[in-house]
């Protein structure tokens, strides 16, 4: 059975990319997998301290909530990152939680060892939004997220991104967006390692 975890980062409940996960985790759902949402806003997340304590036994010493994520992670197939654009990067929530795997990198280049426990195969999928309507508004961010990804062993396997969506729910309005995360969810679900790219 494939295991789905989602990272919902918007600071925003019940807003765009919160929706757009749900659609997704939903598709999953429907194809019989486990998925389980994690909502940044709500936990307690320290910002990484360089304090170099990783470099010894890739374990990050401040215990708070992103212990509970390092096993999600470890026990996920999929693992959904939803973030809008905010300054065209992602939010501080989605930014503490990515810095605070620098115990994962110091596990896979300092102590040789699979940064999540196991080198079984796992799957990453970006979702976001931004409000403005301009080239190359995601660009900043999909450097950022496909290197997280790779630093943690997750292969890269796609993204659903739309721009001029600005208005707490205004994603529900677009023609097909929500169609394109349950069906997504669906894909990446069902097992195939097919790329999926989409949006706007
Ligand atoms: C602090 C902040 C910074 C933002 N920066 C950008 C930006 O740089 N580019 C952009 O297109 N939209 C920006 N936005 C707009 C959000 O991306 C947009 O409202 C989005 O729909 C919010 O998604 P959510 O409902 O999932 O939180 C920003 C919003 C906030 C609150």
């Amino acid at each position: 059975m494939v295991t789905v975890l989602g990272i919902a980062g918007s600071p925003r409940k019940n807003g765009n990319t919160d929706m757009l996960l749900a659609e997704f985790t939903r598709g999953a759902a429907s194809k019989g997998a486990v998925t389980k949402t994690v909502f940044l806003r709500d936990l307690q997340l320290s910002t990484c301290q360089h304090c170099d304590a990783c470099l010894k036994a890739g374990i990050c010493k401040i215990k708070d909530d992103m212990q509970g994520i390092y096993v999600d992670f470890q026990q996920a197939d999929v693992i959904v990152l939803a973030s809008p654009v905010q300054f065209t990067g992602v939010t501080a929530q989605m930014k503490a939680m990515i810095d605070r795997t620098q115990s994962l990198w110091a596990k896979k280049y300092v102590l040789k060892m699979p940064p999540l426990g196991d080198k079984r195969e796992r799957k990453g999928f970006f979702i976001s939004v931004g409000g403005r309507k301009v080239a190359n508004l995601f660009d900043p961010m999909l450097v950022m997220i496909k290197t997280f990804f790779h630093i943690i062993d997750v292969k890269y396997a796609g993204e659903l991104l739309f721009s001029g969506i600005d208005e707490k729910g205004a994603i529900a309005k677009h023609p097909d967006a929500l169609k394109q995360a349950f069906e997504a969810g669906q894909r990446l679900a069902g097992g195939n390692g097919q790329q999926s790219q989409g949006g706007n």
